[in-house]
């Protein structure tokens, strides 16, 4: 330890290693994560199955931070196929190389490992990451974020007592290969077993429908206390209805922005969606209580038995929870969801990290310098493949990620064509790039044609929901837009037969996804990306960092991966002594890449600090050392080996047979 604004602290969260490095003098603090991704064997329905897990937990672990820390994630890829994880709301200011999206990042291969690092600049709330290829996220892999205020901004409400992350997901037994070989096949998902939450199977609310034996979320409470729920639907494409039996949910915060504060008896959570509730324990506690999230828009009974249950159980409850669950919303229809939906308001008053578009809060005063339509379609046969599309294009991956593409100026691998309308010619499979102006406030409506709920994410920012609508969106619409309070927020849902419009000023330079959070939609071509290039050198972008992946066109600049990990049996990180040499390693890498890539935020001071920190974290002066020379880390390399072959139907969230990644 040493005296005055530093100090390092690490600690073991079962197996997750978190170091944290604090200096108010030098900069915004670093934690270093450690994280082995790999199939576990686990029975949330009952019946045993694999499902993805970080360290040997699943849902993975938390990341809990706050506003402007620097995040180091070392992600050790134990699947037997690639992986990329993405930080679903993260905004990675000028960063979209962290992305972790195929347009920005190479996979990760089978085996390997890589380092993302990102700053969560200007951020709070509540987000999730998730792996984001091959469906992957099907079998889990999943996990929440937290980026808490920085002490000196308060928050719009009292400090709960407690803070609890509830995951809730549709789940089929089936393997994450499975379903994408139906979905590729044109087959529907069908009735999910089961509706997850926290990775966990229904209690027992009933003999008939949920068999003996089943594991179950239990919530420990204290009565009289007030805890805030971060609930995330993290499924696949199922809209799923949160309530609290007895007890009242007072929203707060929507995915990165405080709302307006009501009370609601029962929250409709679309995929991809976040929220966070407050809720009070200010019942009799003469029993236990239940939490249920079950599938919205559905009424056949085979869909109606399915529910989500945990426990809400009081320190001194008088006994377990018994009878009916909590009724749903009496409607089945979309009319009751998309009131609600609507009622939900940005508190415009609450002091925190929030959009502010053109150094204006006022959204609604600004011009807006592009107009997107995008209308999105069923699944359909293009080229005999069953595909979807957005404004008639179905997105094609290339083998060369776009932002690889665009930084070594490579020709060919996109367009900046995407049509701001459904064009009036066949659908297509193309790679076709909305090029946004940089600075420009861009409204996009989001039409929807299908038969079911969407969900659409943007990838780099907060967009702002002004309006949503049944019927077909016309420039008459704009008249009932909410130019005031819409609330802040990067995925929002569309009904069907209906269109729901955001406003969203592009000021964060890089290459975004604009995608369907419905896994099936996605994964058949529901994907465009925004390229935003900021045309002033001087405040370009962070530049790519050195440990980036490269495949396709690029594959020959990729070197075999000299430090291998060695994966087998290494689900558990026992032995501590390890673990302080990958934190070594970590603390050592994090700092000299940081400090290079992030210069105009270091200051360097020369510091009393002693030179044993070199051991945990680096001095300043250590720092800057590295930045005139940087240190390199001696790699062992085990024997020799051949990068590995990635072969077409391992490598995307894209069906196969593309002719996908075949350059590796
Ligand atoms: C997050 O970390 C803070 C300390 O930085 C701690 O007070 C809080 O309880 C943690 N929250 C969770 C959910 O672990
Ligand atoms: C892989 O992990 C090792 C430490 O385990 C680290 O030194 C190396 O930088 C990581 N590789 C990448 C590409 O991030
Ligand atoms: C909005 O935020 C302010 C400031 O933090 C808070 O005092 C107020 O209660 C909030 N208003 C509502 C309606 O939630
Ligand atoms: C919300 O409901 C709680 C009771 O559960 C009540 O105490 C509180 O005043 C309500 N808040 C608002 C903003 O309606
Ligand atoms: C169930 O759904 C069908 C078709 O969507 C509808 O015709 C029927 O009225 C619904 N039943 C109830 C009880 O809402
Ligand atoms: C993309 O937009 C920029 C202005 O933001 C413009 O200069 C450029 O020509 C456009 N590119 C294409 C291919 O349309
Ligand atoms: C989809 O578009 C067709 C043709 O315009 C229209 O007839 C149909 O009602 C639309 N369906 C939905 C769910 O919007
Ligand atoms: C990798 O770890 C496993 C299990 O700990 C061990 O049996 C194996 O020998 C190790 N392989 C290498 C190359 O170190």
């Amino acid at each position: 330890m040493v005296s005055g604004s530093s100090y390092f602290q690490a600690s073991f969260f079962f197996f997750v290693l978190g170091c944290l490095v604090s200096d108010s003098l030098a900069g915004d603090p670093y934690v270093f994560y450690d994280w082995t991704v790999s199939y576990l064997t686990t029975s949330p329905l009952g019946d045993k199955q694999q499902v993805i897990g970080i360290n040997g937990q699943f849902p993975g672990p938390i990341l809990n931070i706050t506003t402007n820390w620097n995040v180091v994630v070392n992600v050790k890829n134990d699947l037997d196929e690639p992986l990329l994880l993405t930080w679903n709301g993260i905004q990675h200011r000028k960063n979209s190389w962290q992305d972790g999206v195929l347009g920005t990042n190479c996979p990760i291969p089978a085996g390997w490992n890589w380092t993302y690092e990102f700053q969560v600049k200007d951020q709070i709330g509540s987000f999730f990451y998730f792996p984001s290829l091959n469906f992957q996220r099907a079998a889990g892999g999943y996990g929440g974020i937290i980026i808490n205020n920085r002490d000196v901004i308060p928050l719009p409400f009292g400090m709960p007592d407690g803070d609890i992350t509830i995951f809730i997901s549709d789940w089929y037994t089936k393997s994450h290969k499975g379903l994408r070989k139906d979905v590729e096949k044109g087959a529907d998902l069908g009735v999910p077993d089961g509706i997850l939450i926290n990775g966990l199977g229904p209690y027992r609310y009933d003999q008939a429908l949920v068999k003996d034996g089943i594991a179950y979320q239990i919530i420990n409470v204290d009565p009289g206390k007030t805890y805030r729920f971060r609930v995330h639907n993290v499924g696949i494409s199922t809209s799923l209805n949160f309530r609290i039996q007895n007890h009242n949910l007072l929203l707060v915060e929507t995915e990165g922005s405080y709302t307006v504060q009501q009370n609601y008896s029962n929250m409709d959570i679309h995929v991809g969606q976040s929220y966070s509730f407050l809720v009070t324990m200010d019942q009799s506690a003469s029993s236990d209580y239940y939490i249920v999230a079950s599938p919205r828009f559905v009424n056949s009974s085979d869909w109606t038995k399915l529910n989500g249950v945990s426990i809400l159980h009081y320190s001194n409850s008088q006994g377990p929870a018994s009878g009916p669950l909590p009724d749903p919303p009496n409607d089945y229809s979309t009319v009751f969801s998309m009131n609600q939906a609507r009622s939900i308001r940005w508190n415009v008053s609450a002091g925190a990290a929030r959009p502010n578009p053109q150094g204006s809060f006022k959204y609604g005063e600004i011009t807006v310098t592009d107009v997107y339509v995008i209308l999105n379609r069923p699944a359909e046969l293009i080229d005999g493949k069953h595909r979807t599309t957005l404004n008639g294009i179905s997105y094609l991956p290339p083998s060369t990620p776009l932002k690889l593409a665009q930084q070594f100026k490579i020709p060919g691998v996109y367009k900046l064509d995407f049509p701001n309308k459904l064009m009036n010619r066949p659908p297509k499979l193309d790679t076709s790039l909305i090029n946004g102006t940089f600075k420009g406030f861009m409204e996009i409506i989001f039409q929807n044609n299908d038969t079911t709920v969407q969900s659409y994410h943007l990838d780099g920012y907060a967009f702002f929901v002004v309006g949503m609508d049944f019927g077909v969106w016309t420039e008459n619409s704009r008249g009932t837009y909410n130019k005031w309070d819409g609330v802040a927020r990067s995925t929002t849902q569309v009904f069907p037969g209906a269109w729901t419009a955001i406003l969203v000023s592009l000021d964060n330079a890089g290459i975004w996804n604009l995608r369907a959070q419905n896994l099936d939609s996605w994964y058949l071509g529901q994907e465009a990306y925004v390229s935003v290039v900021n045309p002033e050198v001087d405040q370009s972008e962070v530049p790519i960092p050195e440990n980036s992946i490269y495949c396709g066109i690029l594959s020959s600049l990729q070197k075999d991966q000299a430090q291998r990990v060695n994966f087998s049996g290494t689900t558990s990180i026992s032995d501590s002594s390890k673990t302080v040499f990958f934190m070594l390693i970590i603390a050592l890498i994090g700092h000299s890449f940081s400090a290079r890539k992030h210069k105009q935020r270091w200051k360097y001071k020369p510091k009393r600090g002693k030179e044993t920190r070199m051991t945990s974290a680096a001095t300043d002066e250590q720092k800057n050392k590295r930045e005139a020379k940087p240190v390199k880390v001696p790699l062992t390399r085990n024997k020799p080996r051949k990068s590995p072959t990635v072969s077409g139907s391992c490598c995307s969230n894209h069906p196969p047979n593309l002719d996908l990644w075949s350059g590796f």
